[in-house]
């Protein structure tokens, strides 16, 4: 790693959000909107909103589940969005001048160490957006002072990769034509940090949080038909990660992933196997 971003805490992250991952996720936003709905609705639930409260959605990207928690809290409330993607930002922003809500801010900042103001916020909210800090008990601690006494945390992120299809699936078609993985490091930042229950125990209890409940939620899920869940999948996630390092092999592996999203297809689309927590807490 250059010197710079040995400096920067979550250099890596905030060059692939902006990069890479942004401009994905900009361009799939109803894709991804789509496939996360049934998480957002249990993690919506498990925070209850009230009318008038003030809520951090954080690591919102484009603000589809801000969006949804500013109608919840009502024109009394308010919800901060927190992210460090300038695109997925501008998009949420976008978004929320289409609808004409007037209660929802959108902030460009790492939540592992910005100042949220001004404090005593009475909830956390997020989906699948806190498995990507390089240091998650300071993310917490910083997080932890910007809510009141009382306040409620309501989140949901993966659990293992090896429990979630809509990883496995197109990844093993993939690594048949590409060389092996490097063994993955148990929590190290990205889509699968917090798979291991205790740890998320761990990191809330020393950050303050108390009543920390972490719940499994398992469900199929998908993003549309053959050729979007594919053209999704080519971009996204550790298919895509890995067709950036090898461009040559794109058709190949494009091939041998439609062949094995294939039998996944319903009436629905392509449904694939998700594994989630829900975790909740209290401030
Ligand atoms: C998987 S996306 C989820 C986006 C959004 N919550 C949704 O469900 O549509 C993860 C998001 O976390 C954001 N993120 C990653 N690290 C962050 C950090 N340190 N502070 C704030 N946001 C972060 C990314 O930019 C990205 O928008």
């Amino acid at each position: 790693m250059a010197t710079n971003e040995a400096e920067t805490p979550n250099a890596d992250q905030i060059a692939y959000w902006n990069e890479a991952g942004g401009s994905v996720w900009v361009e799939m936003q109803d894709r991804f909107d789509q496939m996360t709905a049934p998480f957002s609705r249990r993690v919506v639930e498990a925070l209850a909103p009230k009318a008038g409260e003030r809520l951090l959605d954080i690591g919102c990207g484009s603000g589809g589940s801000t969006l949804d928690l500013a109608r919840r809290v009502g024109p009394g409330g308010q919800v901060l969005g927190v992210d460090i993607s300038v695109p997925m930002l501008d998009l949420a922003r976008r978004r929320a001048a289409e609808a004409g809500l007037g209660n929802v801010r959108f902030v460009e900042a790492d939540a592992q160490t910005a100042r949220l103001e001004p404090p005593g916020f009475d909830g956390l909210f997020s989906r699948f957006g806190v498995m990507f800090f390089d240091d998650p008990a300071t993310a917490f601690s910083n997080l932890y002072g910007a809510l009141r006494p009382g306040a409620r945390l309501a989140f949901v992120c993966w659990r293992s990769m090896a429990e979630n299809g809509w990883a496995t699936v197109p990844l093993a078609a993939a690594l048949r034509h590409l060389p092996p993985l490097p063994p993955p490091v148990p929590g190290a930042p990205g889509a699968f940090a917090f798979a291991d229950p205790d740890r998320i125990r761990g990191i809330l209890g020393r950050a303050g949080f108390s009543g920390i409940g972490v719940t499994a939620f398992d469900t199929k899920a998908g993003v549309g038909d053959l050729d979007q869940t594919l053209a999704l999948v080519l971009r996204s996630g550790p298919v895509g990660a890995l067709l950036r390092e090898h461009e040559d092999k794109r058709d190949t592996v494009a091939a041998a992933v439609r062949e094995a999203l294939a039998p996944h297809q319903t009436a629905d689309g392509v449904l694939l196997d998700t594994a989630a927590w829900i975790v909740t807490a209290t401030a």
